[in-house]
């Protein structure tokens, strides 16, 4: 007992100190954040020890096994830059030239006129969110006719804090349709021809994340032709371009149809799901211009920008994405294996629909098939998903969402099963 007290005794002064020091530190005033909701998912799935376990919150490729996919064509690429033993130099601020050409010409298309007259201007970015944050900060520096970005409702999550950390404001027009699970082409309509004339309007160029729906060509002809009515300037993010469809080209069509009808866009790319080079943050982002003098005057300002956030990229997967783009046996390559895994997803949403019916489900489940992407906007309820989570260790965000890049031949009907069950 008396040893217990001294103990205590002792004990005092050390957390009198803690406290004292907490309430004197620098960033006593700093809140815990909320954890990030996709993130969170990940770990409650690490502690499950169901062995049926399924994670389907996150957004990277999965193969047929479940298991992480490094394309054949980027081992090659990697082999090739390593035979050359090239040296580690920094890149200029605007990033490797063979990349960020390679980049725009993916993008505008060869033949594009834009590209062929030098009316643009590219640069390398931290994969697609660092390319959208440069073009964030160059909106705020130099957009004359405000500061509000319209996104469509929902966007992917991460648009909100990128725009608005670099001090736009953000706004949403009506997108999906919770009813149908498909797209509110009528809503998105109306809404985009009340935006004030000359406002930023940001567009998925394809595989919207998270609603997996799209517009069809026509509705992308009507889209670009209110968008140039009303004077707006068109932000293109093209996360998942060849990863969509299958085809790089069908993938790229609307950024290149509201180009060619004369609508000056700004545009980012990522290399992370069509390369699936995730972890190396090659990515770009690029000004259409009226010509090549004024292309010449943003890219000066471009790396007025760029040099005091991170004075230059990072090299290795521009050199990875510039071989594969260069090298016409690795260009054909990437090409034959982006369309392998954009049909893996389209199979694996066939088969899920096909087991749902075996199931016996009688609720119509064509949206899966419509969606096009990594994601699937399921229709599912927060409780459902509870219930699936609680009860059968399938794990996803509580929107619905799920990346159908997680699901395989080997779990696809034990998934059918688990869905019908939370929803017959
Ligand atoms: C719509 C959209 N834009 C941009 C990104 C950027 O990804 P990254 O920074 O990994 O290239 C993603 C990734 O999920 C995305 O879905």
């Amino acid at each position: 007992m008396a040893l217990l007290h001294t103990r205590r005794l002792l004990a005092a002064p050390r957390f009198f100190t803690a406290a004292a020091n907490r309430a004197s530190s620098w960033w006593s005033h700093v809140e815990m954040g909320p954890p990030d909701p996709i993130l969170g998912v990940t770990e409650a799935y690490k502690r499950d020890s169901n062995p049926k376990k399924m994670n389907l919150g996150v957004g990277a490729y999965r193969d047929d096994n479940g298991k992480p996919y490094v394309l054949s064509c980027v081992r090659k690429a990697e082999a090739m830059i390593a035979s050359k033993k090239m040296d580690k130099e920094y890149l200029p601020i605007g990033g490797l030239a063979d990349f960020t050409r390679a980049s725009a010409e993916l993008a505008l298309g060869e033949n594009s006129e834009a590209f062929k007259s030098g009316r643009y201007v590219t640069v390398q970015g931290i994969s697609g969110t660092g390319s959208l944050r440069i073009g964030a900060n160059f909106l705020h520096r130099f957009s004359r006719t405000g500061r509000d970005v319209y996104l469509p409702k929902p966007s992917w999550g991460n648009h909100t804090p990128i725009f608005r950390d670099a001090g736009l404001q953000l706004q949403s027009y009506r997108y999906y349709d919770p009813n149908t699970c498909s797209l509110d082409f009528s809503g998105a309509m109306d809404d985009i021809a009340r935006i004030p004339e000359k406002s930023i309007i940001l567009l998925h160029a394809c595989a919207h994340n998270p609603t997996g729906v799209d517009p069809r060509q026509e509705q992308w002809k009507e889209l670009a032709a209110t968008v140039k009515k009303r004077k707006l300037l068109v932000y293109f993010d093209m996360a998942y371009q060849g990863f969509a469809s299958g085809d790089i080209n069908r993938d790229a069509w609307a950024v290149r149809h509201f180009i060619e009808q004369g609508i000056n866009v700004l545009l980012s790319q990522s290399y992370a799901k069509n390369m699936g080079l995730y972890g190396e943050r090659a990515g770009a982002f690029t000004v259409i211009c009226s010509d090549a003098e004024e292309a010449k005057r943003v890219e000066s300002q471009l790396k007025i920008l760029i040099r005091p956030m991170y004075s230059n990229p990072p090299l290795n997967g521009a050199r990875i994405a510039a071989a594969i783009l260069n090298t016409p046996e690795l260009r054909q390559e990437w090409l034959v294996e982006v369309k392998g895994m954009a049909d893996r997803i389209i199979g694996m949403r066939t088969q899920l629909v096909a087991n749902l019916k075996k199931e016996g489900s009688s609720h119509n489940w064509q949206h899966i098939t419509d969606q096009i992407g990594m994601f699937c906007f399921t229709g599912l309820k927060p409780d459902q998903v509870d219930r699936l989570t609680k009860e059968f260790s399938i794990y996803m965000t509580k929107d619905g969402r799920i990346s159908v890049a997680g699901v395989t031949s080997g779990n696809v009907g034990y998934l059918a099963h688990a869905i019908h069950q939370v929803t017959k």
